[in-house]
């Protein structure tokens, strides 16, 4: 064998040795847990064959504790490129074989430097978390290392689409690289994220706790929304990931990828001019109105299972991606409260940095109000979303279907934040409040005044049914120049499409700053 031939069999050797982590005991335990490796992942995750690993021999320089005894190829960390749907993304993926996954200042450089590239060269970053946190034999260095990261997800917000895979535990402060990306993903039952242990919840406050208790996907997609996606498995996981990025632009100076569709852009749907109840307090399924006018009925939802009185998620219409907004009135009547309008304003936010169009569907009755409410500051977070309605400078086609009421009206994409185009259904009605608490304020002390209950009866009936009159039409809003056309609801598909289509060249520019001041 040649000197060159036996350098060789060391590159081929020492890649083999590296793919193996943390050792084959340590894959077989990871099998064991029901988790794929890191490998495994990237492998499910990527275009076959499109993988480029960098930094494979790179080693921690750490040498408290033994460390420096313990040196293993990769350092914990799967980094590099490749492609999904033909479309560069840039990986990394924590390998919890090699010490836990735990984070060492050079796996920090390490993932640093692939998202440096993608913010160079415009592609967006997935990282597959799976890690005990700092590595505690580093010390500063690990968390320093956290700290670069964190800096490099705040400077990446808004430049590349930044996605989060959460395939195990994800404890400390090691939470907050997440959370400071656009999309955090987690596992049923195998993944975790908390910035404390169940063992330190125990002594520090006495609370007795188990990990999907405290931090399971089951937590952070329906209780606290740090969550926006969660799957059943880990491949499904990966699928969804996939899914999503394909209805996202590269960065945020490119458009999302068109999507071609042999759905008619004419279609219509005559079950829409029945879907409206006659009774106004009778609620009805918001997915049916937004399936029916989407391309194919394909609705990629985000956080479907956190705040479920308002419905965010990707679509295709006329092949274009959009993002879509809607009230649903089947939960708590459609009212927008604390989550939902962080949940909306979150998303309102994304889809403005990178270009996607938005569609608004509104049928709410107001702001949910009382002490529980007001205490948890409905105020700053109803003003999240108006914020962000307000500010978005991208393509907003707002169809009303039923009720828009006070605050609520405004908030969600009207005329005077800057909708671009506003319809309304026929049965759509644009009030400060609906006609029985109305009535109450404006002929409240008229009515307590008459003296026979029957006569009182009456005449509440007859207010209501003048102040249904005069506001429960589109026509109010109609003659005022509040809405552009109210439209049949069959041809909703076709109306906002066309929409859409008209408003490709828009440009708006907002007044030059250093940031805005968003009320957090
Ligand atoms: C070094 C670690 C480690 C860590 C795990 N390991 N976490 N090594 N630093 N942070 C090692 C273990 O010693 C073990 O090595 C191997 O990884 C597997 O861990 P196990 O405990 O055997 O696995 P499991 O039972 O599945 O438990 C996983 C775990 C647990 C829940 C993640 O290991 C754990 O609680 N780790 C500590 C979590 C934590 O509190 N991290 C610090 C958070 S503070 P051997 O060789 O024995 O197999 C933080 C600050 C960030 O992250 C600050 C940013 C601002």
């Amino acid at each position: 064998m040649s000197i060159q031939q036996e350098k060789i069999k060391e590159l081929v050797e020492r890649r083999a040795q590296a793919k193996l982590g943390g050792g084959q005991a340590r894959i077989d335990a990871q099998h064991a847990k029901g988790k794929l490796t890191a490998r495994e992942r990237l492998e499910l995750l990527l275009d076959e064959g499109s993988f480029e690993e960098f930094d494979q021999f790179v080693q921690h320089r750490c040498s408290d504790f033994g460390m420096d005894k313990s040196h293993i190829d990769g350092d914990g960390v799967v980094c590099g490129r490749g492609t999904i749907d033909s479309r560069q993304v840039y990986v990394f993926a924590q390998d919890f074989t090699v010490n836990g996954g735990s984070l060492s200042k050079t796996m920090s450089e390490k993932i640093c430097k692939v998202m440096d590239m993608a913010v160079r060269n415009g592609a967006p970053i997935i990282g597959l978390n799976d890690s005990g946190g700092a590595r505690i034999q580093e010390g500063i260095d690990a968390l320093a290392g956290y700290g670069e990261i964190f800096e490099r997800n705040i400077l990446a917000s808004g430049v590349v689409p930044q996605i989060s895979g959460i395939f195990g535990p994800c404890a400390g402060g090691a939470v907050y690289s997440p959370a400071l990306t656009d999309f955090t993903l987690m596992v049923d039952k195998t993944s975790y994220m908390f910035l404390t242990g169940p063992s330190v919840v125990k002594s520090v406050t006495g609370e007795s706790v188990d990990q999907e208790t405290l931090g399971g996907s089951s937590v952070h997609a329906t209780k606290s929304g740090v969550a926006a996606l969660s799957a059943p498995s880990e491949q499904q996981g990966i699928e969804d990931i996939k899914k999503l990025l394909s209805f996202l632009p590269q960065n945020n100076m490119e458009d999302s990828p068109l999507r071609p569709t042999s759905d008619p852009i004419n279609r219509t749907d005559d079950a829409l001019n029945d879907i409206i109840p006659d009774n106004p307090n009778k609620a009805y399924d918001m997915y049916g109105v937004i399936r029916s006018i989407v391309d194919d009925g394909d609705f990629f939802e985000i956080h479907k299972d956190f705040a479920q009185n308002i419905i965010v998620g990707f679509a295709h219409m006329g092949g274009r991606s959009v993002g879509v907004v809607a009230n649903q009135p089947r939960v708590i009547g459609g009212c927008l409260d604390i989550n939902a309008s962080r949940k909306a304003a979150r998303f309102v936010r994304f889809c403005d940095a990178f270009n996607i169009p938005l569609v608004t569907l509104v049928d709410v009755p107001g702001f949910l109000c009382g002490t529980h409410q007001e205490y948890g500051a409905i105020i700053s977070n109803g003003a999240k979303l108006l914020y962000a309605y307000g500010e978005a400078t991208v393509p907003k086609v707002t169809v009303t279907l039923r009720k828009s009421y006070g605050g609520a009206h405004i908030v969600m994409s009207c005329k005077q934040l800057r909708g671009d185009v506003n319809y309304a259904w026929p049965s759509a009605n644009f009030a400060v409040m609906g006609a029985d608490g109305a009535v109450e304020i404006v002929y409240g002390k008229q009515i307590k005044a008459e003296t026979d209950p029957v006569k009182a009866a009456e005449l509440r009936e007859q207010k209501k049914q003048e102040y249904n009159d005069l506001f429960c039409n589109p026509y109010q809003a109609a003659k005022k120049g509040y809405i552009e056309d109210i439209i049949e609801p069959r041809n909703t598909r076709f109306r906002v499409i066309r929409a859409l289509e008209s408003l490709k060249g828009k440009h708006q520019e907002i007044p030059a700053k250093k940031h805005d001041n968003l009320p957090l």
